[in-house]
């Protein structure tokens, strides 16, 4: 499944303040708070829909709602929880679940420490969050636990995406659809996204 890259002006100017290197955490985390709204607007776009009918104050009229009720959020700890109350805003009806992985600094692999799911998950469709698709470990590693719990609809949100992750997660999850508003150059010694942003959990909570 391919990359789409969302390259409205206004995520596009967001980006470039996330990227400043002089961009504090507090307006850090206002800015991905923002941005990642933006971003699952677009991977909401093709969410499956039912017709229904409402009746406004002068009679019925036609309308859509979500098919499996509002998607579930799944954010990669930490930095992906920095998406969440944003989209939250967005969906404020939506159940949030929580999958913990860091990285080995060795090895860059991923390494569970956490998981928390919605007991219905199966049934409903999920967006995956995480700003840093770098190697693409976490993201293969979450996508793979999500389908063990019975996830069939998935869709993954991150905010800068390097080559090597767009194409593990496609070699991995092939249904997957990915969204963010870069795709990088590539990574580098460290597996850190060049230019990127940095380390984007360390810039949200001051951790640096
Ligand atoms: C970062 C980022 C992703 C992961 C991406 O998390 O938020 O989860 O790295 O790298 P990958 O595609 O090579 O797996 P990190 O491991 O630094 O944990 P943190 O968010 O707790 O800082
Ligand atoms: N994780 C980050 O936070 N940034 C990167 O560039 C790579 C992984």
């Amino acid at each position: 499944m391919e990359f789409t890259r969302v390259d409205h002006p206004l995520v596009q100017d967001k980006l470039r303040m996330l990227r400043d290197a002089k961009t504090p955490p507090k307006e850090f985390r206002a800015l991905l708070a923002d941005v990642s709204v933006l971003l699952a607007y677009e991977a909401l776009r093709d969410l499956p829909w039912e017709r229904t009918e409402v009746t406004t104050p002068i009679g019925p009229a036609e309308a859509l709602r979500f098919a499996h009720g509002q998607p579930v959020l799944v954010p990669i700890l930490r930095a992906g929880l920095g998406m969440v109350d944003g989209i939250l805003r967005l969906l404020p009806e939506a159940a949030v679940g929580h999958v913990g992985l860091y990285r080995d600094h060795a090895t860059h692999q991923p390494v569970e420490y956490y998981r928390n799911l919605p007991a219905d998950v199966a049934a409903r469709d999920v967006l995956l969050l995480d700003p840093m698709l770098a190697t693409g470990g976490s993201a293969v590693a979450a996508l793979g636990l999500l389908k063990a719990a019975g996830v069939r609809s998935i869709r993954l949100v991150c905010l800068v995406a390097a080559p090597e992750g767009v194409a593990a997660v496609g070699k991995a999850h092939p249904d997957v659809p990915m969204f963010g508003a870069a795709l990088d150059s590539h990574l580098n010694q460290d597996a850190y996204i060049v230019p990127g942003l940095g380390d984007a959990g360390d810039r949200l909570y001051g951790t640096l």
